[in-house]
């Protein structure tokens, strides 16, 4: 994980507290056990950002933000994860380790390099391709554009990367997204006979691709790199570094292609950026109002773009902004950003961006369409398709002014109630007993050591046991973890983001409630491995009888059964 080892991690979420790190940057207010605060991630008046010291895990129970100290630094400054950690070690007085003596976990450092490397192949190749600069030519993009976006071709060949970085080690180019496989376990380059597009992050850092086919009936059209360590689809936005490099401007434009952010940078429009390939994020929304006065969704005038927007408008709702704006741009059918600059030109694409939809226009205008307000049953369901976005929204002036404006078109007084808070939605009782065990642990890690040694819990096969059976040996290595700590294991893993999200459920139970919830599910365990142990040596008495071992194992088991 980034280079730095796990165990120094914890110690310095140990050293640190989380209310010392968040009180410079936040106006904190003692409540209890915990702190409360206006929450820094979205506009509201009265306080749902709570931080608990003893979890040292903040939450917003409003916008749903939560997380540990790095994950705050992280959210909060925009920090890199090495630059988090760097930044708390130095608060708690420590020295992040040379990362240079952590082979094993330098990873990411190597991973940087490859896809540089491969960036500075591509590169090199579109240089001596006429093909490929013929083809970025005949779309309109100056050699001087090409440079500032690195365009790159990858040659039509099986082995072109793999022979020139014939030094690294394949498995890493595998990892850094740029090798593909078959299924004779044949390795060759992902990206052939493509125009490449290199994706960097915020510090400029080349983490992925994306390949625009240019021979004759090649598919895909676009092939990007898959979800790798450095790269994840859903917190990327291409060329918004550069954007923030080359551009003043208080607002960005969000469009869907590499092609329409090229084609817009060179027509002027340098505050562009473009999602992947993937539907708009609430990551992307809260990364771009954060540093923007005005984010501008910019999509298809067909009916794919009409709903990608609208996507993105519901996406945007929770994280809405009263101090910011968000306004949709939908141009003609049948055009693109690239297609519309490069026909009509820059002043035509200024004048649609100022003529661009605002989000409670285009919200109102969705709302209502195929309503009749004229009829009563018609504004009823107008009351009730609006109520339940209006309730996305975080308390607010815009919340109240658009729940006014109903009133106004209805002719009826409206007063939605407050959004209930997400995690109540969430009903513990149905949970699965897995999922209860990990909830508990993670908010209390002490408790393990009421856990039987020889629970073999890895039997059971269940879903999220393999998580459940990391959490107990973390916690038996360490009873004192705090649930921050605990959950930082897990970050880069897959379901990090989900146990984050079950810390913030309230268990509305103190600790000896826990504890007893905790000993149920464990005679639950008990009894089902009990089973499987009954049922095998049965099967086997079946099948090849029993040996005196086994025979009196079986009438062990059946005499003491769990009821
Ligand atoms: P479009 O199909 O609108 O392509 O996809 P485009 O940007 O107009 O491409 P040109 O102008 O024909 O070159 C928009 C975006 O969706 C993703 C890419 O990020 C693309 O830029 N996409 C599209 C894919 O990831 N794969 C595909 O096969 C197609
Ligand atoms: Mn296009």
């Amino acid at each position: 994980m980034a280079g730095i080892p796990s165990e120094f991690i914890d110690q310095v979420l140990d050293r640190v507290d989380i209310v010392d790190v968040i009180s410079p940057r936040v106006t904190l207010k003692k409540a209890g056990k915990d702190y409360q605060a206006l929450c820094p991630f979205h506009t509201e008046n009265t306080p749902s950002f709570t931080v608990s010291q003893n979890k040292q895990f903040y939450h917003c129970f409003g916008c749903g933000q939560h997380g540990s100290a790095i994950g705050f630094l992280m959210e909060f400054e925009g920090m890199e994860f090495v630059d988090a950690i760097e930044t708390l070690a130095n608060s708690a007085g420590m020295e992040v380790p040379n990362q240079g003596t952590f082979q094993a976990s330098n990873k990411s450092k190597n991973l940087y390099e490859i896809t540089d490397k491969a960036n500075r192949y591509y590169a090199n190749n579109y240089n001596n391709s006429t093909f490929a600069k013929d083809y970025i030519t005949n779309r309109g993009i100056s050699p001087e554009t090409a440079q500032i976006f690195q365009i790159g071709f990858a040659e039509d060949k099986w082995d072109g990367l793999i022979k020139r970085l014939v030094n690294v080690n394949q498995n890493e180019l595998m990892t850094a997204g740029l090798l593909a496989q078959n299924d004779n376990g044949r390795i060759y380059d992902k990206f052939r006979g493509r125009v490449m597009f290199p994706i960097q992050d915020r510090r400029g850092r080349v983490i992925a691709f994306g390949g625009r086919a240019i021979l004759k009936d090649q598919k895909p059209k676009y092939l990007n790199s898959p979800e790798t360590p450095l790269f994840h689809k859903g917190k990327e936005l291409y060329a918004l570094n550069l954007a923030r490099k080359h551009s003043k401007s208080t607002s960005i434009i969000v469009v869907e292609g590499y092609m329409d952010v090229i084609a817009l940078y060179q027509a002027g429009f340098k505050n562009c950026c473009a999602t992947l390939g993937t539907a708009t994020s609430q990551h992307h929304i809260v990364t771009l109002l954060r540093s923007h006065e005005e984010v501008i969704f910019c999509f298809d005038g067909d009916k794919a773009g009409v709903e990608a927007a609208w996507k993105a408008l519901v996406t945007s709702l929770p994280v809405y902004r009263d101090d910011k704006n968000i306004r949709f741009l939908f141009l003609p059918d049948k055009h693109d950003p690239d297609t519309y600059v490069n026909e009509f030109g820059k002043d035509a694409f200024q004048n649609q961006l100022d003529n661009s939809t605002s989000l409670s226009d285009f919200l109102m205008k969705k709302l209502s369409q195929n309503i009749d307000l004229n009829a009563i049953d018609g504004r009823a369901k107008f009351i009730d398709k609006s109520s339940s976005y209006i309730k996305e929204l975080p308390k607010g002036q815009f919340r109240k002014l658009l729940t006014e404006e109903v009133s106004k078109i209805t002719k009826s007084s409206i007063n939605f109630t407050e959004k209930t808070p997400v995690t109540k939605i969430q009903n513990i009782d149905q949970w699965t007993p897995v999922r209860k065990a990990i909830a508990i642990l993670l908010n209390q890690p002490s408790l393990v050591i009421n856990l039987p040694n020889d629970l073999e819990i890895s039997h059971l096969k269940q879903n999220g046991i393999n998580i459940l059976t990391r959490i107990i040996d973390f916690c038996r290595l360490n009873p004192n973890i705090s649930t921050a700590a605990l959950i930082e294991k897990f970050r880069g893993h897959k379901t990090h983001s989900h146990l984050s999200s079950l810390v913030t459920v309230p268990l509305d139970l103190n600790e000896e409630q826990l504890l007893l919830e905790l000993k149920d599910i464990i005679k639950h365990f008990e009894k089902l491995l009990q089973k499987i142990k009954i049922g095998r040596l049965r099967d086997k008495k079946a099948v090849k009888g029993l040996n005196t071992q086994e025979k009196l194992e079986l009438v062990e088991l059946l005499t003491n059964q769990i009821k």
